[in-house]
């Protein structure tokens, strides 16, 4: 097939993964037989240096006809001002509005091999296979924001057609795995929580009455996130919680660079990027994770193209570059020596020969 992919690599180490990911679409078009080109345009800091804009309207027009958009990350020192009137972060809040995509699905799968490299001891580890669903366009990320000398706010507002939307895409997708749901919200506190878990209820009951639904309060499932982490199957939650859980979900897969997502709403036209940052304290070293990037881009092949089989190939050679003892520094445990991203992504291409 012939398929138009915007690239934006973005700030620290978004270059590098994205990079890596490139190498591995080229290599999958070669041996399936498909023709991927590619645009690379600009975001985050790069962009404001360049056009003094976060999100130019030439990457808007690309991202808006292409069939899917893989992105590195944004954000760095060098634009953190708090200050500053243009942030890096605006420009991918902006493109993840303009595209629509309201549903981010953030899969947490384990590696066996990579157990010792999580913090969380071992038997709990054991059959973790579950899926985050976070709400991306709406609540306090969106809301309007105010700040004078002595006080600030940030306003979260939900609709009902916001939360319908996700806790659908949450129980289709719990329709073909364990048939577990589990949403978050804090309900004890705030309105919009009221709202979120008052539409679940009516909406799994009415639509998804044989999928199990179990509501956790935020604090208490960041706690059985790490108490009882195998129990879960897919989690939907608002956008902030959604942030904030699945960096803390990466610690089971050992390390925030292995974590992929998928950023999807009502059309095929995806935006595919790892949940890491830009990660500046190593940017420029050439030592970055890129495997979260390169299960993104699985992500893009199996959604927006419809290419299961070349999907699930590149997620088998991750697999198999890390079976096989292919390391990153972030991953690394006692008596292993790290490898650069470039080998990381050459271990990786192997696995597609
Ligand atoms: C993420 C990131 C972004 C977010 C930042 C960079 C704005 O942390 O994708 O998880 O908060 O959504
Ligand atoms: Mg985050």
């Amino acid at each position: 097939m012939d398929a138009m992919i915007v690239l934006l690599p973005g700030d620290g180490i978004g270059p590098d993964v994205v990079a890596s990911s490139k190498r591995v679409l080229d290599v999958i078009a070669d041996n399936f037989g498909h023709r991927f080109s590619f645009n690379e345009q600009l975001i985050g800091g790069a962009a404001i240096d360049a056009t003094g804009d976060s999100l130019p309207q030439s990457t808007i027009a690309s991202c808006e006809t292409c069939d899917a958009v893989l992105l590195g990350a944004v954000g760095g020192p060098k634009w953190s001002d708090p200050n500053a009137a243009v942030r890096p972060e605006q420009g991918l809040l902006k493109l993840r509005s303009v595209l629509g995509v309201y549903a981010n699905i953030r899969p947490v799968r384990i590696h066996d091999q990579l157990a010792g490299a999580s913090p969380i001891r071992k038997d709990i580890l054991a059959g973790v296979d579950l899926v985050v669903v976070r709400e991306l366009t709406g609540g306090i990320y969106f809301g309007e924001k105010t700040r004078d000398a002595s006080s600030a706010s940030d306003l979260c507002v939900y609709h009902v057609h916001e939360i319908e939307r996700i806790v659908r895409v949450a129980a289709k997708l719990a329709a073909g795995r364990r048939k577990k749901l589990c949403s978050v919200d804090k309900a004890n506190v705030l309105e919009t929580s009221r709202l979120w878990r008052d539409v679940t209820d009516r909406l799994m009951a009415e639509e998804f009455p044989d999928i199990a639904v179990e509501t956790l309060l935020v604090d208490a499932a960041a706690m059985h996130l790490l108490s009882r982490p195998s129990d879960f199957d897919v989690i939907v939650t608002e956008n902030m919680f959604g942030d904030i859980l699945t960096d803390e979900a990466s610690m089971l897969a050992g390390s925030l660079g292995m974590l992929p997502s998928a950023s999807l709403g009502d059309t095929l036209r995806g935006l595919y990027e790892p949940i890491h940052g830009s990660a500046p304290d190593i940017a420029g070293l050439g030592i970055a994770n890129p495997c979260g990037t390169i299960a993104s881009a699985a992500m893009l092949l199996r959604h927006s193209l419809g290419l299961e089989a070349e999907a699930c190939a590149v997620e088998s050679a991750i697999s198999a570059a890390i079976a096989s003892g292919a390391r990153t520094a972030d991953i690394v445990s006692d008596g292993e020596s790290p490898i650069s991203t470039t080998e990381m992504t050459d271990a990786i291409i192997r696995g597609l020969s």
